[in-house]
């Protein structure tokens, strides 16, 4: 199989995941003979340095003709304390997400038996197995209208959703859950806004087309309590795009790291993948990044663009192994941390 594949490695430590990533890639393609063929493009702060824009029209020519995009991360503290500033590197991503329509973001949570990390109690984490999915082009995100008034001294957003919105990210939600283990929680706030009242309407109805999954119903700010209480209850979490940002960030706890978990950002016609953490400005260019979200990245890729389970699970694979055996970065192990390029490596050779 040949395959195109886009990499924006972005800002902070993007360059370095994404590099880690695209080498297991590359190793991955000599052991089942296929060739994947990268493409760099710019985005987020860097681009804005190079060319004034967060997201040039190039990055989206070479992300629109690949057959899959693999991304570091954006942001730059350098933009974090100046709200009046005009570009913001978050806003290549955004762009990004709207117009390739990217609708559905997918976010595994899981933990590792031996990373004992998480400030959360082993018994609480151990086995926690359930995803996140997350509508990701709609909401206050990007509804309208927006902005100020009162001589900028009032500031508004619109939250604002279509049913058929709500119904495409459904789909995705349930069709995983009968794959998994067959639970949908729709997480609103549908006891205060209008736009949850729709969600579980639209959730409700629609749900009668699986009679195989169980759907319920939490409020959101129930949800932020169990997820720490009690994750094990989840399958697959569906919800709108600002609760699902909040929610995945405090759910990455449970990980024990937030660098080592993928996410899959799901289009009509192409798809994004990038792990879930951010740039990371600190640690940028000292080769102490975690690289497994980005690896674990590029295999929700294999399997979801492109259908090769096998070799996404040889990645999955090891990955696991070599946590088991005790390698790690810095964020997961305490003692004798690797490099991101040494970790990297780990993995490289058990595949
Ligand atoms: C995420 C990030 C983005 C978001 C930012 C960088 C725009 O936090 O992917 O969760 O808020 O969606
Ligand atoms: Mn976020």
């Amino acid at each position: 199989m040949k395959k195109t594949i886009a990499v924006l490695p972005g800002d902070g430590v993007g360059p370095e995941v994404t590099n880690e990533a695209t080498k297991v890639l590359k190793t991955l393609g000599n052991k089942f003979t296929h060739q994947f063929v990268f493409k760099n493009a710019m985005i987020g702060a860097s681009a804005i340095e190079k060319t004034g824009s967060a997201l040039p029209k190039e990055t989206i020519t070479i992300c629109q003709s690949a057959d899959a995009i693999l991304l570091g991360a954006v942001g730059d503290p350098k933009y974090d304390n100046h709200p009046k500033s005009k570009v913001r590197p978050e806003q290549g991503l955004l762009n990004l997400r709207q117009q390739l329509n990217l609708f559905a973001n997918i976010r595994p949570i899981f933990s590792f038996p031996q990373i004992e990390t998480s400030p959360l109690k082993k018994e609480v984490v151990q086995n926690v197995d359930f995803v996140i999915v997350r509508e990701l082009t709609g909401g206050l995100y990007f509804g309208k209208p927006r902005g100020r008034k009162n001589n900028g001294k009032t500031a508004f957003e619109t939250n604002i959703y279509s049913q058929k919105e709500i119904l495409r990210v459904s789909k995705i939600a349930f069709e995983l859950a009968e794959k998994r283990h067959k639970k949908v929680t729709l997480v609103d706030k549908a006891n205060v806004l209008e736009t949850s009242r729709l969600w579980r309407e639209t959730v409700m109805e629609y749900a009668k087309n699986f009679p195989a999954v169980v759907c319920e119903y939490m409020y959101v700010d129930n949800t932020a309590m169990q997820i720490i209480k009690r994750p094990i209850m989840f399958d697959v979490i569906l919800t709108d795009n600002i609760f699902g940002d909040i929610l995945s960030d405090e759910a990455s706890v449970i990980a024990g790291s937030i660098g080592l978990l993928p996410s899959a950002s799901l289009g009509e016609k192409i798809s994004l993948y990038e792990p879930i953490h951010g740039s990371f400005p600190k640690a940028a260019n000292s080769n102490r990044a975690n690289p497994i979200g980005a690896i674990l990245s590029a295999a929700l890729m294999l399997r979801m663009s492109f259908g090769l389970e096998k070799e996404a699970i040889a990645i999955e694979k090891a990955v696991a192994k070599t946590i088991s055996q005790g390698f790690g970065t810095a964020d997961i192990v305490q003692k004798n941390p690797l490099t991101t390029s040494e970790l990297a490596n780990k993995i490289v050779s058990c595949l």
